[in-house]
């Protein structure tokens, strides 16, 4: 079936500014990290991928080795560009990166020159893209200079294959220095995209303060702990869920009593916020302004509805941040 966006697809939407930059994000991105890759059902992705961009959903975040196999929800996402959205691609911000392991040998993965450029090239023709908006170093690398990893970076962009350069999972330090050779090399951060959810609040410690001060954005990865702040486990395991399968992230040791019990206790506050647990869990980490965006994954259609379903409920009362507080605190 031919596909024709939804004519009221910006009519819901919140677009935030990323940091101080010309570009607007979607409050709510989708990743293409599970569920994409070459061994899941290709009709599945495109309809979510369709779905998303019905309802204002503008930015869609891959990187070179999302799949299985590696490179594969890359192959999946450029089929659906071609055949769906080519003519919709100056409304599409899309992703990749470069950091971790992707091809054998010295030169496949962390931070050189070498691996980011000759994968962004890859990433490239995999989606049958001239350019990506936006290119990331995925992570620190120890053993390269910075300067070398942002160098490389700006090189991309000078060269045209990507708008924008970002940086993942940089700690405060390392991403302050990152932002200072961009800086002077002419090609600004950004975005930083860092995990946070309310399992993982490491960039309250400083992070988001430092990508404020530099006029950063910040696009948040997991901001549902990979599901767990979801209804979803509440009474053990679900057959097909992502803590069930054993090539996942999220194994079943995560799925701690402690941590269902807390989820239990959230998910009473959702209801009487008329909210789903996943619905609140992505409006808390929204509430924080720093936050440009939350990068959602998805198993089905149904949840990236949930998703977009929080803007009309992104507030929050006091008395409803304290208590949430003292849940997550004990
Ligand atoms: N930069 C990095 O290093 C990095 C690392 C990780 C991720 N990311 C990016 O961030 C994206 C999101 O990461 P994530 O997938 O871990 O995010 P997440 O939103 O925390 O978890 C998504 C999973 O939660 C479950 N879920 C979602 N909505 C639900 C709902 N309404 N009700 C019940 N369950 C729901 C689904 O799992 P089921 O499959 O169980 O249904 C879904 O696959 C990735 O795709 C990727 O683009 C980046």
């Amino acid at each position: 079936m031919n596909y024709t966006a939804n004519h009221d697809r910006y009519n819901n939407m919140k677009y935030n500014r990323c940091g101080n930059s010309g570009l607007l994000l979607p409050a709510i991105s989708l990743g293409l990290w599970h569920n994409f890759g070459g061994i899941d059902v290709y009709e599945n992705g495109r309809k979510m991928v369709l779905r998303a961009f019905d309802l204002g959903i503008t930015h869609f975040d891959l990187a070179n080795n999302y799949g299985p196999p590696y490179g594969s929800a890359e192959e999946t996402f450029g089929r659906i560009l071609k055949s769906d959205l080519q003519s919709y691609r100056d409304e599409l911000i899309i992703t990749s990166k470069a950091g971790y392991d992707m091809w054998p040998g010295p030169y496949g993965e962390w931070g050189s020159r070498k691996y980011l450029i000759a994968s962004c090239d890859q990433s490239l023709k995999r989606m049958g893209l001239e350019y990506v908006d936006i290119f990331y170093s995925h992570r620190p690398d120890p053993n390269t200079p910075l300067e070398e990893t942002m160098m490389a970076l700006d090189q991309i962009v000078r060269s045209g294959k990507a708008l924008y350069a970002g940086i993942s999972s940089y700690d405060p330090e390392q991403s302050q220095k990152a932002i200072d050779i961009l800086k002077e090399l002419g090609t600004p951060c950004l975005v930083h995209q860092p995990s946070y959810s309310m399992f993982n609040r490491w960039v309250e410690d400083g992070l988001l303060d430092v990508l404020e001060q530099n006029g950063v954005g910040s696009a948040v990865f997991s901001p549902l702990f990979q599901g767990l702040l979801t209804n979803k486990y509440l009474k053990g395991i679900p057959e097909g869920s992502r803590a069930s399968k054993a090539a996942s992230y999220l194994q079943s040791t995560d799925i701690t009593p402690e941590k269902i019990d807390k989820v239990k206790r959230l998910n009473e506050i959702a209801e009487s916020r008329g909210q789903k647990m996943a619905q609140m869990a992505l409006s808390w980490v929204l509430r924080d302004k720093r936050v440009t965006s939350v990068i959602i994954g998805a198993s089905k259609v149904a949840q990236i509805e949930d998703a977009v379903g929080i803007l009309d409920t992104m507030e929050f009362s006091p008395e409803e941040l304290q208590t949430i507080e003292g849940i997550l605190q004990n």
